[in-house]
């Protein structure tokens, strides 16, 4: 979809696919600066245009380091941008490995983030009701931005409380209250919704689908089995916290409060005894970017998971910079921002080219030419019993079933680029994790064609 009023910005990518519509990149041609916008078609359902209304009011009087910032919107007959700050670190599922979850330390600074960030909201009266690590979003110093807004809504008002009645959010991180009741308090369903990210974090998997009896795996939890996955996986300080946040009467659940008082989330993980070296605690995910400028000038990335630096490649080459030279500036001059008195102004923060390349893992290079490269996603698919779709020349949407039975679809973007083909896979429909397990897999699958090799390419 053309975002016609935008003069001077390209839309250098799409960012993410949401219930509404997609996500995109744009970049200032003249100050280089970016942000993300929102694109809504308020035609798919019928209560879409009032929801938008709803997440404009909501998001644009919120000022928090922890929450995305709304910088104004715009409407084009029925389709609506929304123009947000641009998050380079991507989205917090990401960064979590299936099945194994993260490092300790990141999972525990990035839940006191989220507790920053939704005990700031609580504070204004509002919820945000669809808490999960999709609508958690990292800045270029890993900092947590919550996102979307569609769901919130104000719970208090002139210190006058309200109960919540609408069954909303996403089934897995949804507290048991809104399941059996038909009025519940707006806090502690966000506070629950917060320890199933914590699980997430700390054991890279759900507990549950749905928080009810009749689902196995939260009656073991009920009964306190955590000899079972996923809690076997956590260490004694942070169960405890989480055995007080995944407490069945909201009534009886920590308060953010009280979480501000919990051992480990003040003192967070015990340090080991640091061995040689600098010290610091390397992401299991992580990337190194060195820059080699003083040298010969050349900006060296490697990676663990050689897909991340050629994730950044492509962007670039998405960006227009063909020829590999880096030239973005500083994103500084509000005023060329022009998107009309809507817009509030842009971020002051200075971000190099690299920090604005989204981090983003489900994708990977292969070393076969684009038609190769197709034939094999689609052997794989087979193998996997995956039902696809050309849905055109260049991209394939995936639709199947997860073990809970949810539906997932992705979409495979094959982008030819002289003599490699990028494969980025993009979920459209599902639960994050599911997705990044079968993409794993189809990686897996198409090991033979998978490219490994480390690339160099001019600096700034
Ligand atoms: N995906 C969805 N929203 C985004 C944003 N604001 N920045 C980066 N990626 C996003």
């Amino acid at each position: 979809m053309a975002v016609p009023f935008v003069q001077d910005w390209d839309i250098v990518q799409t960012l993410g696919e949401g219930t509404y519509g997609e996500v995109r990149l744009l970049v200032n041609r003249q100050t280089e600066e970016a942000v993300a916008v929102k694109v809504i078609d308020t035609l798919q359902a019928k209560e879409c245009a009032e929801n938008v209304k709803k997440e404009i009011c909501v998001h644009k009087m919120l000022s928090h380091c922890n929450i995305v910032r709304f910088f104004g919107h715009r409407k084009e007959g029925t389709t609506v941008f929304l123009f947000l700050e641009y998050c380079t670190g991507g989205e917090l599922f990401d960064r979590i490995e299936p099945d194994v979850g993260m490092d300790e330390k990141d999972a525990h600074r990035f839940f006191q983030q989220l507790i920053a960030a939704v005990e700031y909201l609580h504070k204004i009266g509002i919820t945000h009701r669809d808490i999960k690590p999709e609508n958690i979003l990292l800045d270029d110093k890993d900092n947590i931005k919550l996102t979307d807004f569609g769901l919130a809504t104000m719970f208090r008002f002139k210190g006058r409380e309200r109960p919540m009645n609408r069954l909303c959010g996403t089934l897995p991180y949804v507290a048991p209250e809104l399941l059996s009741q038909t009025h519940y308090k707006a806090q502690p369903a966000d506070i629950w919704s917060c320890g199933i990210v914590l699980t997430a974090m700390l054991a890279g998997e759900l507990p549950w689908d749905q928080p009810a009896e009749a689902c196995q795996e939260y009656s073991d939890w009920l009964n306190k089995k955590t000899y079972l996955s996923p809690w076997k996986k956590i260490k004694p300080m942070p169960l405890c916290l989480l055995s007080k946040l995944l407490l069945t009467k909201p009534e009886a659940r920590i308060t953010i409060a009280d979480i501000r008082k919990d051992r480990w989330f003040t003192e967070g993980v015990k340090q080991p005894l640091a061995s040689s070296g600098s010290g610091a605690t390397k992401h299991r995910s992580d990337v190194e970017v060195t820059s080699q400028t003083s040298s010969d000038d050349k900006v060296q990335i490697s990676s663990s998971q050689p897909d991340i630096a050629l994730g950044g490649w492509e962007a670039l080459l998405l960006i227009g910079q063909s020829d590999g030279q880096v030239s973005f500036s500083q994103p500084t001059k509000p005023e060329h921002m022009l998107l009309g008195s809507q817009l509030l102004g842009t971020p002051g923060a200075s971000q190099t080219p690299w920090q604005r390349l989204v981090r983003r893992m489900t994708r990977f290079f292969t070393s076969v030419n684009a038609d190769t490269s197709l034939a094999s996603l689609k052997g794989a698919c087979d193998t996997l019993a995956l039902c696809y779709k050309l849905t055109c020349s260049n991209q394939v949407t995936v639709s199947t079933m997860d073990k809970r039975n949810n539906k997932l679809i992705f979409k495979v973007h094959l982008l030819d680029m002289n003599q490699k083909v990028l494969l980025d896979f993009r979920l459209s429909k599902g639960d994050g994790l599911e997705f990044k397990r079968l993409f794993l897999k189809i990686k897996q699958k198409l090991c033979d064609i998978v490219c490994t090799q480390k690339i160099t390419f001019p600096g700034t």
